[in-house]
């Protein structure tokens, strides 16, 4: 090799050639040349070792520093373990949670650190021995903390971790500390139990609400029949005792003019004619009283009984005339039932229904002179149809599907609770029937409820 093929020394061995000086012999600045040659080829291959060196250092503490960052950033718990048992890494999140160093954790056993509770204990030290290839799922564990005692629960799910022919080389275990989504969960369960007891408490409100309107329909509906039981009582034991002194005149034999005068005095003629329209009144009343109680004994508001067939137009007729006995300036009732409205159930629930449909109506007219309700029925196919109408102001558009919803009310409060809808609509569906809702042209609302026919 040429000093002209490989140009002029550069580096440390340059100096070295000028110390030497020019005396040196050819032969010998030739082999001179070639290892100074050699020496610069080493040092520059070294300076670009050290350069690319560099630069892998840089790239690794990058690498480094972004997974450090991720650890650390982590909030759920982090614990690197060899075959050995023994901690190799955890993360902030370990050291949060236990008050531990990294320092203090790292080659200690993960025994010392993990006390594995719930259905399997052991089953996590087994894992991390012998690590498996699936997951270990969901052990419940809890950590030993600095100050002697242990942490919250720690759900932890574990994973083999394998060196680069992928054989097991220990294995990583994250966990998500669960006692304070325990802690919410159960206070979001008693916050639901609470109300559901409060739901449940309304629902028997407004049931009761219903029963009372249908009770005092029922007292209005009595109250005059048995008035005029009670009137036309009264006067047959008015009767009764004038009867009682001619009677007595009579068996006395008393002298004819004397039984003239008392006939005369006492309408003796005209109490006997009156005998029998009274009688009659009597065991009319009586009569009306007893099929007021048998219709109600018909409703039969036992709950869970077995289902019976019966007339729904009958039911509807007593529910419509029921309730609006129980208002003081009822609005004009039509009713238009065909005969035939057979359905099957619970004729005290569809009761109910309609005593909520009709109640809502006298609510919309709110005494609004004029008022009307329509109640009419209508037997298509195997469905029956009853609708109940009135000339309120009908439901908003956009509260059309939500009169259907618990709690859904526009009255103040006090006077709904927005729950006889939502308990017609269950009723409905438990009968196999539906119940629906819309505006009429011509004004007010229309509720329609629909039952398989019997
Ligand atoms: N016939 C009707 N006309 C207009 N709005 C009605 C009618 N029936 C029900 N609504 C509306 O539906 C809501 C819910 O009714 P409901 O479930 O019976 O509860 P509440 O009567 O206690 O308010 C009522 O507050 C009312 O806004
Ligand atoms: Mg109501």
């Amino acid at each position: 090799m040429s000093a002209a093929e490989t140009g002029p020394p550069r580096g440390p061995g340059a100096r070295f050639i000028a110390d030497r000086g020019a005396d040196a012999g050819n032969l010998q600045e030739q082999a001179w040349l070639e290892v100074v040659h050699k020496m610069d080829e080493v040092y520059s291959d070294l300076l670009r070792y050290e350069v690319d060196l560099e630069a892998k250092n840089a790239r690794l503490e990058e690498a480094q520093t972004f997974i450090t960052s991720v650890l650390a950033a982590m909030s759920d718990v982090l614990i690197v373990c060899g075959l050995d048992g023994r901690i190799e890494k955890v993360n902030r999140a370990v050291c949060d949670l236990t008050g531990f160093t990294s320092a203090d954790l790292v080659g200690q056993a993960l025994s010392a650190l993990v006390v594995e509770g719930g259905d399997a204990p052991g089953a996590l030290a087994a894992f991390v021995r012998r690590p498996a290839a699936d997951m270990l799922h969901g052990c419940d564990v809890r950590l030993r903390t600095r100050d002697g005692g242990v942490s919250d629960s720690v759900d932890m799910n574990c994973s083999a971790r394998r060196d680069h022919r992928g054989r097991p080389e220990g294995s990583v275990l994250i966990g998500r500390p669960v006692g304070e989504l325990r802690r919410a969960y159960a206070e979001l369960e008693a916050a639901h139990a609470s109300l559901k007891q409060a739901q449940q408490q309304l629902v028997q409100q407004e049931k009761m609400a219903s029963l009372g309107r249908l009770v005092a329909g029922v007292a209005h509906e009595l109250n005059n029949p048995i008035s005029f039981v009670n009137g036309n009582v009264h006067v047959l034991k008015k009767y009764c005792e004038r009867l009682q002194t001619y009677v007595e005149a009579v068996h006395a034999e008393a002298p004819p003019e004397h039984r003239a005068r008392l006939r005369a005095e006492l309408k003796v003629d005209k109490l006997l004619a009156d005998v029998p329209d009274l009688i009659a009144g009597t065991l009319e009343g009586a009569a009306r009283v007893s099929d007021i109680v048998k219709s109600l004994r018909r409703l039969s508001f036992v709950r869970n009984g077995p289902p019976e067939t019966f007339d729904l137009a009958e039911v509807a007729t007593t529910a419509v005339m029921w309730t609006a006995k129980g208002v003081r300036k009822p609005p004009d009732l039509r009713l238009d039932l065909p005969d035939g409205m057979i359905a099957r159930g619970h004729a005290g629930q569809i009761h109910q229904v309609v005593t909520n449909l009709v109640q809502n109506a006298l609510d919309a007219l709110d005494g609004q002179p004029g008022g009307r309700i329509e109640v009419s029925g209508t037997v298509d196919g195997d469905r029956l149809r009853l609708a109940v109408r009135d000339t309120g102001p009908g439901v908003a558009e956009d509260h059309l599907l939500t009169v259907f919803d618990p709690f859904f009310t526009t009255k103040p409060v006090g006077q709904g609770t927005g729950l006889g809808l939502w308990i017609s609509f269950s009723i409905a569906k438990d009968h196999d029937g539906t119940l629906e809702v819309h505006n009429h042209p011509g004004g007010g609302a229309v509720f329609t409820l629909t039952l398989p026919r019997a």
